[in-house]
């Protein structure tokens, strides 16, 4: 089991260094990610590399036992970089060029910044790659920067070009004939950069796939030169809606999958959500907790203390769930910058407090830790960042719309009544479980279509699902044979409605027309709410939690 935290020496005097050590010992603190912010540390001017600290603070940790998840410092490229490469610096969607001084401020599709990458994974694994320290690289940190430049323009249309073939079948598949929008060279394609008005929909998505595409090519180019070094390679995973990362196809690419997890809210539910997904982004393959907060909760407005105990608890939940570590974001609470109120294993008051004694007990609990059996779950809820992307466009039929609240909802439910949840694509094989729930499901593909169709065991399939394909053109019609109805209209709902079985539906409504289904429960006026279909069933409202619960457990208990 690792254990361990970000660590930032270069922030340090080096007779702090030794301070750390001893108390990583202390704590049994086994790995540290060092490196993830030091490209200007490594790197001071351009013509000149700075090694010295990172060997001696190598060997030092190797003396003491503390193997290293080295990074690639590529998530924060210093000013130097800047001034000599105005060009890699991020543009926004209104076309500001931002400036450094910050960090995540690069453009992923620059030449120049490409370069410097792959020079810098090169570099560092000539050096260290035969370090005995070493045990993982860590490449870059949290993908997840849009840009809008020039650069970006082009590759966003080499992308575009491989995945439409010709301008017919984009302009089809993007509906461009609706205001206007046909294109009639490839060069007045755009990233969608700030409009007038609505952006297309189809094109907001395809830039979120390219996004995820280019990102995912500069973590690959990183990861070929570093796996030579006979080491695995990872990258840490950030979990938001402006991220741009499809997990299940990066899940593939990495060879160890690594999460950041920053709950707000219930920490255990929202824990246990991140990690079913990491477990099952992983699919098998081995997972890592890369980073949390030490004993604190980051809440938009204030960070507040956890409870005594609180930590272990949302650490085991990761451990349970199959983590291989448990690691922090950072091991000692910086001094200065931007992020010296953000949390660390060693607090600015030292070890004498309440944090790093639980950090220190932590240690100890995770080195006696018997190995688990992984969980087996029998209840699958569909994931897909696609659709996740999808219901952010603006112009839908409700603003309260909202995915992730719609998968977390069966989740911590199920997480509640003490169930393991898998996580699976829609186009993943189905057959494992014993129901699959498929939340909000805006675009799906026809080959994910089929695949549901296929299945033979119970399928709850929720509102505003199914509605169009991948490229946001709806599927007119609205039959959902597989379901035994037809979606006449949406109402989304204003007011929450009473349903026939007493319980409450809000946010959204669905004329259901009934062709082989059944209705179980109904609306006000007596038409379909929930219908059944022999193993099959659409729900076309949200549910109070309670009512939902009710739900998944006469489902699991077959009971209907
Ligand atoms: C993470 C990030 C870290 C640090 C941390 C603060 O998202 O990867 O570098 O910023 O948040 O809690």
């Amino acid at each position: 089991m690792y254990y361990g935290g970000d660590y930032n020496p270069e922030q340090w005097p080096e007779h702090v260094w030794h301070d750390d050590v001893a108390l990583m010992r202390r704590a049994r603190v086994n790995l540290v990610t060092l490196g993830v912010f030091s490209w200007s540390s490594l790197r001071p001017a351009p013509g000149r590399w700075e090694f010295g600290w990172l060997d001696r603070v190598l060997d030092l940790l190797h003396d003491n036992g503390i193997q290293v998840n080295l990074a690639t410092p590529t998530a924060s490229p210093p000013p130097w970089f800047g001034r000599l490469h105005p060009d890699t610096l991020t543009v926004t969607a209104d076309g500001a060029r931002l400036t450094h001084g910050s960090r995540d401020t690069y453009c992923v599709s620059a030449p120049a910044y490409r370069d410097a990458s792959r020079e810098l994974a090169s570099v560092l694994a000539e050096r260290y790659g035969g370090h005995p320290a070493l045990a993982m690289w860590h490449v870059h940190n949290e993908y997840g920067t849009w840009c809008h430049c020039d650069h970006v323009a082009g590759a966003f249309r080499r992308w575009l070009r491989a995945r439409h073939g010709d301008l017919a079948t984009l302009n089809e598949r993007w509906t461009t004939a609706f205001w206007s929008q046909g294109y009639s060279d490839w060069e007045e394609i755009q990233p969608p950069r700030a409009t007038q008005w609505l952006p297309n929909p189809s094109q907001a998505l395809d830039f979120r796939r390219f996004l995820s595409d280019e990102m995912l090519a500069h973590f690959t180019e990183q990861r070929d030169l570093l796996r030579p070094t006979g080491r695995p390679v990872t990258t840490n995973f950030a979990f938001g809606s402006w991220v741009p990362v499809d997990h299940w196809k990066w899940a593939r690419e990495v060879d160890l999958v690594a999460v950041d997890d920053y709950p707000t809210g219930d920490l255990a539910e929202e824990s246990a959500f991140v990690a079913d997904l990491a477990r099952s982004w992983a699919g098998g393959k081995p997972w890592i907790l890369m980073e949390q907060a030490a004993g604190v909760e980051y809440t938009p407005r204030r960070t507040l203390p956890r409870p005594p105990g609180d930590l272990a608890r949302t650490t085991l939940i990761h451990v349970e769930r199959g983590s291989i570590g448990a690691m922090f974001f950072q091991w000692r609470a910086s001094r200065g910058g931007a992020e010296q109120w953000y949390h660390g294993m060693v607090p600015h008051a030292g070890p004498d407090t309440r944090t790093f004694r639980e950090i220190a007990a932590l240690g100890e609990t995770l080195a006696a830790l018997p190995p688990r059996p992984a969980p087996r779950p029998e209840v699958s809820v569909v994931w897909d960042d696609e659709a996740w992307w999808a219901l952010q466009n603006r112009g839908l039929p409700s603003r309260d719309l909202d995915y992730l609240e719609a998968v977390k909802q069966p989740h911590r439910l199920l997480h509640r009544a003490g169930h393991h949840v898998a996580f699976v694509h829609p186009e993943h094989d189905l057959s494992p479980y014993r129901l699959v729930i498929v939340p909000s499901l805006l675009p799906i593909s026809d080959a994910a279509l089929a695949n549901l169709a296929a299945r033979r065991g119970a399928v709850l399939m929720s509102f505003f699902s199914a509605v169009t394909d991948e490229h946001l053109r709806v599927r007119l019609g609205g039959r959902l044979p597989a379901f035994g109805i037809t979606i006449k209209e949406h109402r989304p709902l204003a007011e929450p409605l009473t349903l026939s079985d007493g319980t409450e539906a809000s946010l959204w409504s669905e004329e259901i027309a009934l062709e082989g289904a059944e209705a179980v429960v109904t609306y006000p006026d007596g038409s379909p709410a929930l219908t059944r279909f022999g193993n099959t069933w659409y729900l076309s409202t949200r549910l109070t939690d309670k009512a939902y619960e009710c739900l998944l457990t006469c489902l699991l208990r077959r009971s209907y």
